[in-house]
């Protein structure tokens, strides 16, 4: 209660609870372009021409390419430079003709003096081949309206470049063989860009005709992430490293585990070992997003990234099954991939004498990279998952008991899925139990104590996804209230939001963390949030008690579910018959004989003017894989009928279009005859099927509290105490330390205050929602501080 009286948080810093670990991470997944045109700093798209339909129905061996006129070329993958990487152009040109790669998204984007390195593999199909290569205005270079690139004049192909030149020569027959395969040989070379320009392309001129074959052509910035040869953009990775991440989970997300179990195939699941070794024999891979993934971001390249910013590497592996599809390898070939997790775990941290150990030492890195964390599956669903895991877990628990194992408890925070998980961790001992959950601002405030009663003695959560849908200043305070309760919580013991990058030319999943284009990345309020929860994080978690902060106010939202019911189907067609809604009376307040469903047309039934009301109706599907989103309540709540890949039976909960599943059970709907009920009553609705209870849950009824917060101590001493304001009344606090012989001087406040709820940052307008930082000398340990309206603060106390 309230009384008026003067607000207080008193911390002491002696008295330690949880250890805090590796508690905030991050999680790095190749959707929205984030590793190809994103972090890996690759400048051509489709460099070694294996695009193909596969990765994307508009996709060719040329995507990306072009040419002008009186260059005449053939791609061809009979006579590779590699076994898994086929495909090579063929070119013949006349004098100063010329070919070019428009890069990623917007085109290359070039810096003034900024010098870039070309690489190619190549041979020469008769005699010395002269090339000349540079960037080049691609505007100048293609006629836009006709998108035909007509041969230029000596005078035209100079007005277009951006860059020096690179001279090189593919010599008729290569001088060394070094590194030669199958007559391909390696060139390399340096230009500097002349000017700053986006839009650009790489243009490779023979300004005397010839014939040569290409198997792979690349462009990098000199400067990237470190100075690494094959390298991370500079601007991207660092955005990471300053954020002191403890942890990094990779590659995915979906990219694991959705695709086909054969490692061979184009579309295959993600399997580490074809992603170590030359980039030229890395085989080129369908991205489950849609595009394609050519893996030059890889697992060594992975592990080196965490090396660099000083985050623990936690990877994902696929368990031999794909929910997507319900598909599993046959449990007697299950060997073969648990052995790929032994294997990870040797290359990772083994010495030179393993097999391994040996090949990670041959890449360059003879020191192991210390892996403490393995994930097997990725938000997996279904028993087949569940049969298999135990495998894993035994053989890694056996061979490499030091190492912390993570199982998988889908993608939702309730339900049939949620629960198997855990259960499966219970029974086997597992050591984290990876949960992913993207719902909208009013479920993270209704379940702020979401872990709160959960035994630490158990498995731990590892929040290996979550979101509050929306990049706006309240979606990044919400997501901080949540982090206060995720540090407290005395079983969670890692945590990371997701997804993290985005390239604006190809949005997959919105929201994320950084979004960026060619030239430069863009913050968003979200990443503010995370960053001050890993920079402040400290080492434990200190008590901190607060006194008259106990006061509670509602949120704003819906308590009853009148309104408009509708139907849509899920990409199928079926009818629906025998329709009759009932009031709390069991009046019949609305009836229909039938109805036709057709794709995904959402149809409207009836405007439900009751709070308490029964509607009960038969369905059958007769073509489609999956079921129906039955409405009610103007959208509020939707019932998913075989959502999904047909295997859910969800009630979502929406609030300005975005949802929250607050339900989930595993359904797959037949091509059957179903009688379906939904009882709703004031909040709660209850689901049947076929008379059998599916779904009950009532909608959240979110409440805010005064203030959030959580405090820790830091590896040197120092006292942190993080405060959420989500309401907007500023609160006056007195923030007292107990304990310690000498007093604090310093607080150093970072704080994140002034905005509107719906501020959002944009490229035009990047520092809309900025922390700002201060230090403030203290002259007691008692300090009265003011927690403005809307805000995020952290005060780090040292003496
Ligand atoms: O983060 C985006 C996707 O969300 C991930 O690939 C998947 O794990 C989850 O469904």
């Amino acid at each position: 209660m309230n009384n008026g009286e003067q607000k207080g948080i008193t911390l002491y810093p002696e008295r330690t609870i949880k250890e805090l670990g590796d508690l905030f991470g991050l999680f790095f997944e190749d959707i929205n372009h984030a590793a190809d045109g994103g972090l890996y700093a690759e400048l051509l798209q489709n460099r070694s021409f294996e695009f193909c339909e596969i990765d994307n129905a508009g996709y060719h061996a040329l995507t990306a390419w072009g040419k002008s006129d009186t260059l005449q070329w053939e791609v061809k993958d009979t006579q590779g430079a590699c076994e898994n990487n086929p495909h090579t152009l063929w070119v013949t040109a006349a004098p100063n003709a010329f070919f070019y790669n428009t890069g990623f998204g917007e085109g290359i984007y070039c810096e003034e003096e900024k010098e870039y390195l070309v690489t190619l593999r190549a041979k020469s199909l008769g005699q010395d081949v002269a090339l000349c290569i540079g960037l080049a205005d691609f505007s100048k270079t293609t006629d836009k309206t006709t998108n035909k690139t007509t041969d230029e004049t000596v005078d035209e192909t100079a007005a277009a470049l951006l860059s020096d030149e690179v001279q090189m020569t593919i010599p008729g027959k290569p001088e060394t063989k070094e590194q030669e395969h199958n007559g391909y040989h390696i060139y390399k070379g340096r230009i500097r860009a002349r000017k700053t320009a986006d839009g650009a392309c790489l243009r490779i001129r023979l300004p005397e005709g010839g014939s040569v074959s290409f198997d792979t052509i690349s462009l990098f910035p000199v400067e990237t992430y470190k100075g690494r040869e094959n390298g991370l953009r500079k601007d991207l990775a660092t955005a990471l490293e300053v954020m002191k991440p403890r942890f990094l989970r990779f590659p995915g997300g979906c990219l694991v585990h959705d695709g086909s179990l054969d490692s061979k195939a184009r579309n295959s699941l993600y399997r580490w070992k074809n992603t170590i070794g030359p980039l030229y024999d890395r085989p080129a891979r369908r991205n489950n997003w849609g595009y394609n993934q050519t893996l030059g971001l890889g697992y060594y390249e992975y592990f080196l990234l965490c090396e660099d910013i000083q985050a623990q590497p936690l990877p994902v592996l696929p368990a031999g099954f794909n929910p997507h599809k319900g598909e599993g390898c046959d449990l007697s070939q299950i060997g073969e991939w648990v052995q790929e997790a032994l294997d990870l775990i040797e290359f990772a941290n083994a010495d030179e004498s393993t097999t391994w150990g040996r090949i990670r030492a041959e890449l360059g890195h003879p020191k192991p990279f210390g892996l403490k964390y393995l994930a097997i599956g990725n938000e997996e669903i279904g028993e087949g998952f569940f049969e298999r895991y135990p495998y894993f877990h035994q053989a890694i628990r056996e061979k490499y008991p030091e190492i912390q194992i993570i199982n998988s408890a889908g993608p939702f925070p309730v339900g049939e899925g949620y629960e198997a998980g855990w259960e499966s961790a219970r029974k086997h001992g597992s050591d984290l139990v990876d949960e992913h959950y993207y719902s909208n601002p009013e479920w993270f405030i209704a379940n702020m104590h979401h872990y709160d009663a959960l035994d630490a003695k158990g498995p731990g959560v590892f929040l290996g996804e979550y979101a509050s849908w929306g990049n706006t200043y309240e979606n990044a305070l919400v997501e901080a209230a949540y982090m206060t309760h995720l540090e407290k919580a005395a079983a969670v013991k890692l945590a990371c939001y997701a997804p993290l990058f985005c390239n604006i030319s190809y949005k997959n999943w919105t929201p994320d963390m950084i979004f960026f284009n060619e030239e430069k990345r863009l913050l968003t309020a979200n990443y503010y949030v995370q960053k001050m929860f890993m920079e402040h994080q400290g080492e434990f978690e200190i008590d901190a008690v607060g006194t008259n902060l106990g006061q509670r106010q509602a949120y704003p939202g819906p308590k009853q579910l009148d309104g408009v019911f509708s139907i849509a189907g899920n990409s199928i067609e079926g009818r629906i018959e025998k329709l009759t809604i009932r009031d709390g009376e069991n009046q019949t307040i609305y009836s229909l004989d039938s109805l036709e469903i057709t794709d995904s047309k959402e149809q409207e039934i009836f405007n439900i003017p009751k709070t308490d009301y029964v509607i009960e109706f038969e369905f059958q599907r007769s073509k489609g894989r999956k079921g129906l989103y039955i409405h009610l309540a103007n959208h509020l709540v939707v019932w998913e009928f075989g959502g999904w890949d047909n295997w859910d039976c969800n009630i979502q909960y929406l609030r300005r279009g975005r949802g929250a599943t607050i339900s989930h059970a595993i359904f797959h709907v037949e091509d059957i005859r179903y009688r379906l009920r939904i009882e709703v009553e004031g909040s709660s609705v209850t689901t049947y099927i076929n008379g059998k209870k599916w779904n009950s849950v009532m909608i959240p009824q979110p409440e805010l509290e005064e203030l959030y917060y959580c405090a820790s101590v830091d590896q040197n001493g120092d006292t942190i105490l993080k405060v959420v304001n989500l309401t907007e009344d500023e609160k006056k606090v007195t923030v007292d330390i107990k304990g310690g012989k000498e007093n604090y001087r310093i607080a150093q406040i970072t704080e994140l205050s002034g905005n509107s709820p719906t501020d959002e940052n944009t490229f035009e307008q990047p520092d809309t929602v900025c922390p700002v930082q201060r230090v403030e000398s203290v002259t007691s340990n008692a300090i009265t501080h003011v927690f403005p309206k809307q805000s995020v603060t952290v005060m780090v106390l040292k003496r």
